[in-house]
């Protein structure tokens, strides 16, 4: 199908998933088509991205819903491949993104990286698209896969898309459906507080130093059980930052019982 369309002259977008859609999943969609005459959506578990006492097994799967979704969205094709399709017994091959790939999700999860860049790489190279898109939500897989893409010069444009919210403020994420409802109740306050940490840096020029130790304390006090982190970085490099700049984003991880939630938030100093 990927030929025939190549052959008639389509430009093909991608839109990578490990399914369990939401509506946060299917606006990577809406933004890939807009940027292409071809969509494909991949549904595919990563193995290589988990660690193995995380949610491999019981992560939630539901391929004939997704489908569902994605044809009412107007996706043209999934991919779903099964594991033993993808990879050889003696597959052996890892790609490891230095630099944007460490720190932040990387200190708890040091793994995860690692996994996603083979699995992107691998899906990218297979389906060859022109487009492929990833959500803003994984901050720092966005940017490890830019910084992949461009290093292995796979010649494709990556997109990253919004956050895509509840209501309340949660970012939407398959994980959410973990949570207990009081933990659901707690959630939200993790996009609140970090954005609140945002207003008081850019409104009180106060350091980061200040802030993030208010931040923590913060999402404690709202009733996480703990916090991996809470950064203020450069959005293009992803080093730590200590004064508002031009560039610059709060990335959080915080736990709620066995649930582990990100979000991240522009910082942006007008000049
Ligand atoms: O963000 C995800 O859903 C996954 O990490 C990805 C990019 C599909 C790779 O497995």
């Amino acid at each position: 199908m990927l030929k025939s369309w190549r052959d008639d002259g389509k430009t093909i977008g991608a839109a990578p998933t490990m399914g369990a859609l939401h509506e946060g999943h299917l606006s990577l969609v809406d933004l890939v088509r807009g940027h292409s005459d071809r969509t494909i959506a991949t549904i595919f578990v990563n193995p290589l991205q988990f660690a193995p006492h995380e949610d491999f097994d019981v992560y939630p799967r539901d391929l004939n819903g997704d489908a569902a979704k994605l044809k009412s969205r107007g996706c043209d094709a999934v991919f779903a491949p099964d594991a033993r399709d993808l990879f050889a017994e003696d597959f052996s091959t890892n790609i490891s993104v230095h630099d944007v790939g460490e720190n932040h999700c990387a200190v708890a999860r040091p793994h995860f990286f690692d996994g996603v860049a083979t699995i992107v790489a691998k899906l990218l190279l297979l389906l060859r698209p022109d487009a492929a898109v990833f959500g803003e939500k994984d901050f720092q897989q966005l940017a490890v896969i830019r910084r992949m893409v461009r290093d292995l010069e796979i010649g494709v444009d990556i997109l990253g898309a919004p956050i895509v919210r509840e209501a309340d403020g949660l970012a939407m994420s398959s994980r959410n459906q973990y949570l207990s409802k009081s933990d659901r109740e707690i959630a939200p306050a993790l996009f609140t507080t970090i954005s609140e940490a945002a207003t008081r840096i850019l409104a009180t020029g106060a350091t980061w130093e200040a802030v993030g130790a208010w931040t923590t304390a913060k999402l404690r006090a709202a009733g996480f059980a703990s916090v991996d982190y809470v950064n203020f970085v450069n959005a293009a490099t992803l080093e730590m930052m200590n004064h508002a700049g031009p560039e610059g984003r709060i990335l959080a991880a915080a736990r709620l019982g066995e649930t582990r939630l990100i979000d991240n938030c522009a910082v942006a100093a007008k000049n």
